[in-house]
Formats: C-alpha cells, structure tokens, sequence
C-alpha cells in the first residue's frame, strides 16, 4: 500500500508530524505543499496535514483538497490537524475539509501543537505571545506534539 502524506506547515508542527508518520509507515512519500505537488491518482492512502490558525487550516491544503476531493475520496483517507485548543480537534477537522472526506477517513485527529514565541516572527510572535501569557496564567504549559497520538493514527495505515 503506498501511502502519500500531504501537509503544510508555517511554523513546523506539522511539518515534524508528517516526518513522524513517514518513519512509522511503510512506502510512505512526504509532499511539502509549500514546494511539492502531489499526484493523489498513484496512491492508495492519503494523509492530509496542517496547523490552525485562527480556526482555519493553511489555504494551500485547503486549496489541494478542493482541487483533488474527487480523487481523494477513492482512497482510504487520513487527517491530522496541529492546534494548540485539542478541545477543539474535531471542530477544526470537520469545518475545514469536505465533509464526504471527514466521513471516510480511516483516522482524524489532533495531534497537538508547538506554540515557541521565540520561534515565530512578525504577527505569529505577537498572538503566540499573547496565547501563552493567557495560558500560563491560567496555569497550563506550552501545547506540546503527543507522539502516541501519531503512532496510533499511523498505526491504521500500516
Ligand atoms: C497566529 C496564530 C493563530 C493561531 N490560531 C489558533 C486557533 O485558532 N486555534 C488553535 O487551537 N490554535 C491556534 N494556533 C496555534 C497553532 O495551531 C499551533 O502553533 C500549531 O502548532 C501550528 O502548526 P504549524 O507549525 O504546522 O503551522 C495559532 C497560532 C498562531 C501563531
């Protein structure tokens, strides 16, 4: 079974989520959609990838679920969103990609996020600032990547 993982990443979560799912899954292939294009057609799962902002996942992925949904719905499907809210994994999911394709993927989820003001620039540092203030006040930690969540989704493609 060959397997296509199609992400894209502003500030890296997703992008080290889809580098984990391709050590975890056999013929697997990554496609950066900040540099690659992607050929659904020659394989048999497809795992679509991205971080939230501001509720939304990147235009680019919404853009090539829009372009290939027809083709994507022959194959057994995955989606993974990196956000910093995990109450909100579901929502983010089933408002931002086709609900046929919500409907028949073999594994969705959230797999939390990485929110590093230091490793941010312009208007992402200003909101992840912010963000993080709120929530260490509140008495949280920064939202980290849950490692056994990718093992388990990328266990369903094995
Ligand atoms: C400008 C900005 C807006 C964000 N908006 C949301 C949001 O609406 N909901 C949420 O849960 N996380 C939000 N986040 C957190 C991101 O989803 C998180 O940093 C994620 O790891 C980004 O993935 P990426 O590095 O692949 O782009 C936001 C982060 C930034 C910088």
């Amino acid at each position: 079974m060959k397997t296509a993982i199609v992400y894209y990443s502003k500030t890296g979560a997703a992008a080290e989520c889809a580098r984990e799912l391709y050590k975890l899954i056999p013929d697997a292939k990554l496609f950066n959609l900040a540099v690659d294009s992607c050929d659904v057609s020659s394989f048999d799962n497809v795992i679509l990838g991205g971080g939230i902002r501001a509720g939304m996942i990147p235009s680019q992925l919404k853009k090539f679920v829009a372009a290939n949904e027809l083709e994507i719905q022959k194959k057994n499907v995955g989606i993974y969103v990196c956000c910093a809210d995990y109450r909100q994994n579901n929502a983010y999911i089933e408002n931002n990609f086709p609900a046929l394709i919500v409907k028949k993927a073999v594994a969705a989820d959230g797999f939390g996020a990485r929110m590093n003001p230091d490793e941010m620039k312009g208007f992402d540092k200003f909101v992840a600032k912010i963000a993080m203030k709120k929530i260490i006040k509140a008495g949280g930690s920064a939202p980290t990547i849950d490692k056994s969540k990718i093992t388990a989704f990328a266990k369903k493609f094995n």
